[in-house]
């Protein structure tokens, strides 16, 4: 249950990040317009605040759709394309691939692809959250908020079998726990 968990990142926390994130790509990006993809589901919220916090004007923001973890806590490593983007609409874009988080890396890497695949003027990844001890795919990750421990979280997007993603902060669940 939601009272037994530990918020792992507070509101104010994705606050800040997300402020500091978005300067860290405006600083970058004078002068030029953006194409935000964004990887559903979970990256919902986070990209809605995060555009908001944007000076760099956003041209367009398409949607990908992936999908690793089913209903467990680990990803089951294999990353299904349940929305793909529309034919051409990052050719020639300066794009800012926006997710939650990177754990294996393996959906950003397939995310990576169908975007090169369009050959977009330019590609950078910006990621909430970073879980390094889980990678298995390398990614470099341009702009990223935090780097967290090896610990299943949930909230501010992030599921647990689909529920939580309306949890203002950011909770660990631990090893065991029920909802
Ligand atoms: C989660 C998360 C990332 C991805 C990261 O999505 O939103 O997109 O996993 O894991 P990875 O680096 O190991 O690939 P998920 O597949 O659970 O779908 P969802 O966004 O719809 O919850």
């Amino acid at each position: 249950m939601k009272e037994q968990w530990v918020v792992y990142i507070s509101r104010e926390e994705i606050a800040q990040a997300v402020k500091t994130l978005a300067q860290a790509i405006d600083k970058d990006y004078e002068g030029r317009s953006l194409v935000v993809v964004t990887v559903l589901k979970g990256a919902f919220i986070f990209v809605a605040d995060l555009i908001r916090e944007l000076e760099t004007p956003v041209d367009r923001i398409e949607l990908l759709r992936l999908s690793s973890y089913g209903a467990a806590t680990t990803s089951s490593g294999e990353v299904k394309v349940l929305v793909d983007l529309p034919p051409g609409a990052v050719t020639d874009q300066h794009v800012l691939l926006v997710e939650d988080i990177v754990d294996s890396g393996r959906s950003t890497t397939v995310a990576f692809n169908l975007l090169k695949e369009q050959q977009p003027a330019s590609i950078k990844l910006c990621s909430l959250l970073s879980k390094p001890e889980r990678r298995v795919v390398p990614v470099d990750i341009d702009y990223c908020g935090i780097t967290i421990e090896d610990k299943f979280v949930i909230g501010y997007g992030l599921d647990w079998d689909e529920r939580y993603r309306d949890l203002p902060e950011i909770y660990v669940v631990e090893d065991g726990a029920k909802s």
